[in-house]
């Protein structure tokens, strides 16, 4: 995967306000067939406009508040859905910001694709490479993912990844199985595929 943002570093200390320099947004990861890019309200994103806008205007003010967030995922060029990160309260397991959660923030890496596209390792692959930044650049302390226990295709892409299921935890969506994901590539050896 490469990586070519500024060199953005934002330190993540809980407690830390975060705002995110501008630099910080112009983040844009490249992974084997996949482009990476934060969201633009001018990005020809998928989906209904309205909604469109209204999902990318949320998602940008995330990463104004985080440094972290969803990544629009390009297949030659075009959206295909989105893979990044969300921040939760784990004392309530609502999404919330860093400086909000505190030490009790928690740091979500999830995944959604156009349903055309499913099947073939792009969720995994795209995933792989929000994790590996997430945990070099944005010195992400440890990275979960929220998965319905009934999602069974969400849940082969966390055990595709090497990551392991902990607890179970209500959210105002329903059930979730909170898995956690390694932070040593080493000691992910499984394929995209
Ligand atoms: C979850 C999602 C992102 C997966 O995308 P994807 O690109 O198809 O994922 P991948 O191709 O990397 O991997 C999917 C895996 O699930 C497997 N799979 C597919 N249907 C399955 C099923 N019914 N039961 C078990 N595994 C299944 C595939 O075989 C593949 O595993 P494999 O590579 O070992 O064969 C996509 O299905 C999606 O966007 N779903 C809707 C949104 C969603 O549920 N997001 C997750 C919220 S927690």
């Amino acid at each position: 995967m490469g990586v070519s943002s500024a060199e953005d570093e934002i330190a993540l200390g809980h407690g830390d306000v975060r705002v995110a320099d501008p630099e910080a947004m112009s983040v844009r990861l490249e992974t084997e067939r996949l482009v990476l890019r934060l969201p633009q309200l001018s990005g020809g994103e998928p989906g209904d406009r309205a909604a469109a806008i209204e999902h990318v205007e949320r998602w940008i003010a995330r990463w104004e508040r985080n440094g972290v967030g969803q990544f629009v995922v390009l297949l030659d060029g075009r959206p295909i859905g989105r893979v990044g990160l969300l921040v939760w309260d784990a004392r309530t397991w609502q999404t919330s910001t860093y400086a909000a959660a505190g030490e009790h923030a928690e740091t979500e890496l999830g995944w959604a694709l156009t349903s055309r596209h499913w099947g073939h390792g792009y969720a995994t692959e795209a995933a792989r490479g929000v994790r590996a930044w997430a945990y070099a650049e944005r010195r992400v302390e440890r990275l979960i993912s929220l998965i319905d226990p009934e999602n069974a295709r969400s849940t082969r892409v966390a055990e595709k990844l090497g990551a392991w299921p902990d607890e179970r935890i209500e959210t105002a969506l329903g059930p979730a199985v909170v898995w956690v994901h390694p932070r040593d590539p080493t000691s992910d050896r499984t394929s995209n595929r």
